[in-house]
């Protein structure tokens, strides 16, 4: 039998699902987006989830559910969250979920999410040692994956950098509302990256977020010891790691 289960990506403005195939890494239909509700509460959120797997009927039965959330998630709680509404902090959003679509789900950070499809099925595919993804979008995510096993919840986009939240200087939204040129955005996304790398020694960076379509006018001019590449997964990275989790990492309690 096929291993396959169901993601569910949450966003600032969309939430986004589809049944993965896990040997392959590809969904196995088209997705479904459905906008995120506002105000973005857990429960309206559930809603929404609710709704998105209700247009895949019967097909979808008995699949694990994995979602993603930009939150940092501690045993199905989410515990802080930075670009969304404010009652997800403490929030035990596995609960609310569960009660929306009637049986368990699994909960992971967004970030951790597109790291896990990009190890197991994308531009860190085959990469011992250690693997730092990161995601830059409205905010920074992050993923940590030592030869393949992810370090839940590492948040590297709110280290402080020269007195900043490091998301505020060089998230892709910052860039647009600031109308930085590439050049003066790439001399923060270097101070972001050097800074990552000695902390860390990384083997690999990943860069995923809707900018990495533009990988080619920021990344070949970072000056960095370790390879920096753009994220192959694109816009279903979240699914697809999600998917991936929930079958797996995460067992249901009371399963
Ligand atoms: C949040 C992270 C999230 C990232 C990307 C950050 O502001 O703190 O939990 O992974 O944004 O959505």
């Amino acid at each position: 039998m096929v291993a396959t289960a169901f993601g569910i990506d949450i966003g600032g403005s969309g939430v986004k699902g589809a049944p993965v195939d896990l040997e392959t890494g590809e969904l196995t239909t088209d997705r479904v987006r459905i906008p995120t509700p506002q105000p973005s509460t857990p429960k309206a959120v559930a809603k929404t989830v609710a709704k998105l797997l209700s247009e895949f009927g019967d097909d979808i039965k008995g699949l694990p559910i994995g979602i993603t959330v930009p939150c940092i998630v501690i045993n199905g709680v989410t515990q802080f969250a930075a670009n969304l509404d404010k009652k997800w902090i403490n929030c035990p959003a596995a609960d609310v979920m569960a009660s929306a679509v009637g049986g368990p789900v699994d909960i992971l950070n967004d970030a951790d999410a597109a790291g896990i499809a990009e190890m197991y099925y994308g531009a860190a595919k085959g990469h011992s040692g250690l693997v730092i993804m990161t995601t830059l979008g409205t905010g920074i995510g992050s993923a940590i994956l030592y030869n393949g096993v992810l370090v839940p919840n590492s948040e590297l986009g709110h280290i402080e950098i020269d007195g900043f939240d490091a998301e505020k200087r060089a998230a892709a939204s910052i860039r647009t509302n600031e109308d930085l040129s590439w050049a003066a955005y790439i001399k923060r996304v270097q101070r972001y990256y050097e800074t990552l790398e000695f902390l860390f020694s990384p083997d690999l960076f990943v860069v995923g977020g809707g900018i990495s379509r533009d990988a080619d006018k920021f990344l070949p001019f970072l000056k960095l010891r370790a390879p920096i590449v753009p994220a192959e997964l694109r816009n279903q990275a979240g699914i697809v790691g999600a998917a991936w989790h929930a079958y797996h990492v995460w067992q249901p309690l009371n399963a």
